[in-house]
């Protein structure tokens, strides 16, 4: 038997600088100990996030070249057009430059004041999407999804009786829709079942509510669907997608993630009257429906990336490299969300660093320490994230601390794995020692992660 190895050669390379220690501790006082304030050229290996951040194909960049940039009804736009189709069967397409912009439209449409959406684990800008229309995303994934040891194979699935409970509690003309997110960020890159969509979507129809999903990381999430779920190994990853897809009304998309772009986003949908509701919020937000905020160039490029990225060989390549991530991480003892996600590494902060108390932010000290140690970028998702309580102005603390070492698509190599394995092992091994944490100094009112400024406590 030989060994796996990569399904593509390297092309083109781009330097990355290693720093020192003292360099290290210099830039992190002078970004208030943010690491959403240091300048990329400090930072060695980048684990910030897998949006926009991977590496196109020279068949991506022949794309580009090719672009058609006329106003209305390009060439690009309808290469888009029939990639989407073919691998959703969706039959209504609108771009948008991002992912949060195609839920800012899609939400113009559909919900309103005093709605209520379930679905589960809604990423952050859903969530902000919703609340800032006065609605409620309530959270209905599985209790297993918080244990980390719990190895569940699809810890994005949504819990019907806790599904059940809402569609009971309210009337259906407060609930637009079920959103399922798929694969589910916010609690470890987890897959949904095709089981539990299908037993979802019949829940659903019981009580008319239609179903969208969230699909940053759908094709990650058919490839669990077929390596994990019984009678499912035998099937493509564009038959599993297609029928995935069948079960929703529509579909929001961040095409920086299974796209395989740098930027971009679409809204695809089946329903005539919602995609032409929608197409007037395209126009005001993001420009003629045809291009939505995205050149005629990018449109093409997200065309052969939708096609590479649900295809299992790119796959199989990716998710084995956080694996291998994953895996190395495991075999130091060091304590992981498990199994181990599609996109990213979940470490949990307050196993690893149990004498930082919990007021001083554990996952962002670990951050910070890993930064120190290695110059590796990885991002909180715990109370700092969580933010505060809108009414008490207590911070909320969440079930889990976490520190997400994001990879991105095809751009590191396994050396850079054993890298960050080795670096985040260091800081394991002097774990006893590291007693404090950070303070606030200044905080903006939302959102406060992304500009926080703190101090050493
Ligand atoms: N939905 C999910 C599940 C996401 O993870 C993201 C972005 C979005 C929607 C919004 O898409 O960034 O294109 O506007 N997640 C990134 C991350 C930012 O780091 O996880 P966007």
């Amino acid at each position: 038997k030989l060994p796996y190895a990569e399904p593509y050669r390297i092309k083109m390379i781009e330097e990355i600088r290693q720093s020192s220690r003292e360099e290290r501790v210099a830039w992190l006082k002078d970004a208030d100990y943010n690491l959403f304030n240091l300048k990329s050229s400090q930072v060695y290996i980048d684990l910030l996030t897998d949006s926009g951040t991977g590496a196109m194909s020279d068949s991506q960049w022949g794309a580009m070249m090719t672009g058609d940039e006329s106003y209305a009804g390009s060439r690009s736009f309808q290469a888009l057009y029939d990639t989407v189709n073919k691998i959703t069967g969706f039959p209504y397409l609108l771009p948008t430059h991002q992912g949060r912009a195609a839920e800012n439209v899609l939400f113009s449409v559909l919900v309103k004041d005093g709605d209520v959406i379930p679905g589960n684990s809604h990423f952050d800008t859903t969530k902000g999407h919703i609340e800032f229309r006065k609605a409620h995303a309530v959270d209905c994934t599985i209790d297993e999804a918080f244990d980390i040891e719990n190895d569940h194979p699809f810890k994005g699935n949504i819990d019907l009786e806790k599904l059940e409970a809402i569609y009971k509690e309210y009337p259906k003309e407060q609930i637009p829709f079920c959103l399922i997110t798929i694969t589910c960020n916010t609690s470890g890159g987890q897959p949904v079942s095709l089981e539990n969509i299908k037993a979802v979507k019949s829940l659903s129809d019981h009580y008319g509510i239609p179903i969208y999903f969230d699909s940053a990381r759908y094709a990650e999430n058919a490839y669990f669907i077929k390596t994990r779920e019984a009678g499912q190994a035998d099937r493509t990853i564009k038959e599993i997608c297609k029928e995935i897809f069948s079960y929703g009304e529509g579909m929001t998309m961040s095409s920086k993630k299974d796209g395989l772009v740098n930027i971009g986003g679409f809204i695809a949908l089946r329903n005539e009257e919602v995609f032409q509701k929608a197409s007037n919020f395209t126009i005001i937000y993001e420009g003629f429906i045809t291009y939505g905020g995205l050149a005629g160039r990018d449109m093409n490029a997200l065309a052969v990336g939708l096609d590479e990225a649900t295809e299992f060989d790119y796959l199989h390549s990716r998710i084995s490299q956080v694996e291998y991530l994953g895996n190395k991480l495991i075999e130091y003892g060091i304590p992981v969300q498990k199994p181990i996600g599609g996109h990213a590494v979940f470490v949990d902060a307050l196993k690893f660093l149990p004498n930082v108390p919990r007021a001083e932010y554990p996952a962002q000290t670990l951050g910070l320490e890993l930064y120190k140690e290695a110059g590796i970028r990885g991002v909180e998702i715990g109370t700092l994230l969580a933010d505060r309580d809108p009414e008490t102005r207590e911070n909320r603390y969440p079930k889990l601390e976490l520190l997400r070492l994001a990879i991105p698509r095809r751009t590191y190599t396994n050396n850079h794995m054993d890298y960050i394995a080795a670096g985040l092992k260091n800081v394991f091994d002097r774990r006893e020692d590291i007693k404090k944490g950070y303070n606030i100094t200044w905080e903006p009112a939302i959102l406060r992660h992304f500009t926080v400024k703190l101090e050493e406590a």
